[in-house]
C-alpha cells in the first residue's frame, strides 16, 4: 500500500531550518524559522520558565489525564491575558477558553469547530499570510478567499484595498487577522485601521478569526491586543487563537489557546461540547507541560514579574535591532529604501528582494530566508551583521 505514496516538498519554512543544519558554512545565518534569538544566536529558556519548571517538579503530585479542554485555571490564565480583566468580567459566560497543542492545535481545532457550525466555510486570509495557515486549515476542509494585505511597493499595509474587500465579504464566511506582529510581513494595523474592520464586521456579518501568536513581542503585552479586545468588546461572535510558543518561549512545549465569544451563554455552551469533542476525536487532550508552566508564571507575582521583565529585553531587543539594521543598509550606500523595517513589529519583515537574489544569498552566502523574501529579525547579531550587510549590498547590486 505505502508504495504509491509520492513524496511531499519540504516546508517552506521548517525544510529551510534542515538545510541551514546541514550547511558547514561557518558564516551561515538563519534568517527563516521564526523562533526568537539572543546576541548568541541561541533561543535560551526563559529564567521564569526554568524556576516554574522547577517548582512543578517539586509539587506535581499526579500525571493523570487534564480532559480535552485542558486545565480550567490555565485557560482562565490565558482569557485574562488576551483580554485583560475588566472586559473578562463584562463577558463573562459568551466566552470559553479550551487549552491547545500550541497555536497550530488552537488553529486546527478552530478549524473543526468552523466546520461544525458552516460546513465548507470560507476564509479569507491576508495575502499574504503564513505559508501554514492554508495548510493546517484547509485540512480540517476549510476552503479560502483572500484580501489585499501587504503592498511591497510602500511597505505598508494595503488598506484601501483591505477595507474594499471585506466590504464583500459574505455574511456566512470568516476574515482572519492577525491580533499583532503581522506574519510574514510586520505591517500592523493601527487603531483607526481595526475601528474601520470592527465596523465592516458590525455590517457585514462576517465573523472574525485572529491568530495571536505573538503578544508582547511587537509593542506590548497590552498593545498587542489592542485589536483583539476591540473587536471581542463589540463584536457578537470572535474566535481566537493565541499561543505561548514566543512570549514564553514554550515553543515545544506547544501551549496555546482557543477563546471564543458567543453571541449568548447558551451558545456558548453549546460551543465547548463542540470544541471538547474536536480535541478528543483529534489528539484526545492538550499536553500539560506547558500550560502549568504558564499558569504558575501567571499567577505567582515573583515570576510574573521576572518573565515580564524578560519578555521586554526581548521585544526591545528586536525594536533595537530593526533600527540598527535599516540604518547599517541605509550606510552601506544601498538604493533601495529599507526604512520601513524599523517601522514593522514582531520577528518578521520582507526584504522585498528577488527569488534570484533570495537563491543567491542562499546557494552563495548561506543566508537562508523564506522564498518570500521573509527574513526573522531575531536573527541578527553583532557577529553577523557585518556579513549580514555586506552580502545583501553584493547581492543588490547584481539586479
Ligand atoms: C514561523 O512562521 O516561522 C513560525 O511561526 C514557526 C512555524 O511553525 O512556521
Amino acid at each position: 500500500m505505502f508504495q504509491s505514496l509520492q513524496a511531499l516538498p519540504a516546508d517552506p519554512i521548517l525544510g529551510l531550518s534542515a538545510a541551514f543544519k546541514a550547511d558547514s558554512n561557518p558564516r551561515k545565518v538563519d534568517l527563516g524559522i521564526g523562533v526568537y534569538k539572543d546576541e548568541k544566536g541561541k533561543t535560551p529558556v526563559m529564567k521564569a520558565v526554568k524556576q516554574a519548571e522547577e517548582m512543578i517538579l517539586k509539587s506535581q503530585t499526579t500525571k493523570s489525564y487534564v480532559g480535552p479542554t485542558g486545565a480550567t485555571d490555565y485557560n482562565e490564565t490565558i482569557a485574562r491575558l488576551v483580554l485583560g480583566d475588566s472586559l473578562l468580567d463584562r463577558l463573562g459566560k459568551r466566552r470559553i477558553t479550551v487549552q491547545t497543542p500550541g497555536g497550530c492545535g488552537g488553529l486546527r481545532l478552530a478549524a473543526e469547530f468552523i466546520g461544525k457550525a458552516n460546513p465548507g466555510a470560507t476564509v479569507w486570509v491576508s495575502d499574504p499570510t503564513w505559508a501554514n495557515h492554508k495548510p493546517l486549515l484547509g485540512s480540517a476542509g476549510l476552503s479560502f478567499n483572500s484580501y489585499p494585505y501587504y503592498d511591497y511597493e510602500s511597505n505598508s499595509v494595503n488598506f484601501v484595498g483591505l477595507l474594499e474587500t471585506l466590504q464583500q465579504v459574505p455574511k456566512d464566511d470568516l476574515v482572519l487577522l492577525h491580533g499583532c506582529c503581522h506574519n510574514p510581513s510586520g505591517a500592523d494595523l493601527s487603531s483607526e485601521q481595526w475601528k474601520a474592520v470592527r465596523d465592516t464586521a458590525l455590517q457585514r456579518g462576517f465573523t472574525v478569526f485572529i491568530d495571536l501568536a505573538y503578544q508582547g513581542m511587537g509593542r506590548g503585552l497590552e498593545e498587542d491586543v489592542f485589536g483583539v479586545r476591540m473587536l471581542a468588546e463589540s463584536l457578537p461572535e470572535l474566535i481566537v487563537v493565541s499561543s505561548c510558543s514566543k512570549n514564553f518561549g514554550l515553543y515545544r512545549e506547544r501551549t496555546g489557546a482557543v477563546t471564543l465569544i458567543c453571541d449568548s451563554h447558551k451558545s456558548c455552551a453549546t460551543a465547548s461540547t463542540i470544541l471538547a469533542a474536536a480535541a478528543r476525536a483529534n489528539y484526545s487532550m492538550p499536553p500539560d507541560h506547558g500550560a502549568a508552566i504558564v499558569q504558575l508564571i501567571m499567577n505567582t507575582p515573583m515570576l510574573h514579574q521576572i518573565w515580564n521583565e524578560e519578555l521586554t529585553v526581548i521585544r526591545d531587543r528586536i525594536n533595537r535591532l530593526r533600527s540598527i539594521f535599516a540604518q547599517r543598509l541605509k550606510d552601506a550606500g544601498i538604493d533601495q529604501d529599507f526604512s520601513f523595517i524599523e517601522k514593522e513589529k514582531g520577528m518578521f519583515s520582507f526584504l522585498g528582494i528577488s527569488a534570484n537574489q533570495i537563491n543567491t544569498l542562499i546557494e552563495k552566502y548561506s543566508i537562508y530566508l523564506v522564498d518570500s523574501s521573509r527574513i526573522n529579525i531575531a536573527s541578527i547579531n553583532d557577529t553577523n551583521i557585518d556579513y549580514l550587510v555586506s552580502s545583501l549590498t553584493e547581492v543588490l547590486s547584481r539586479k
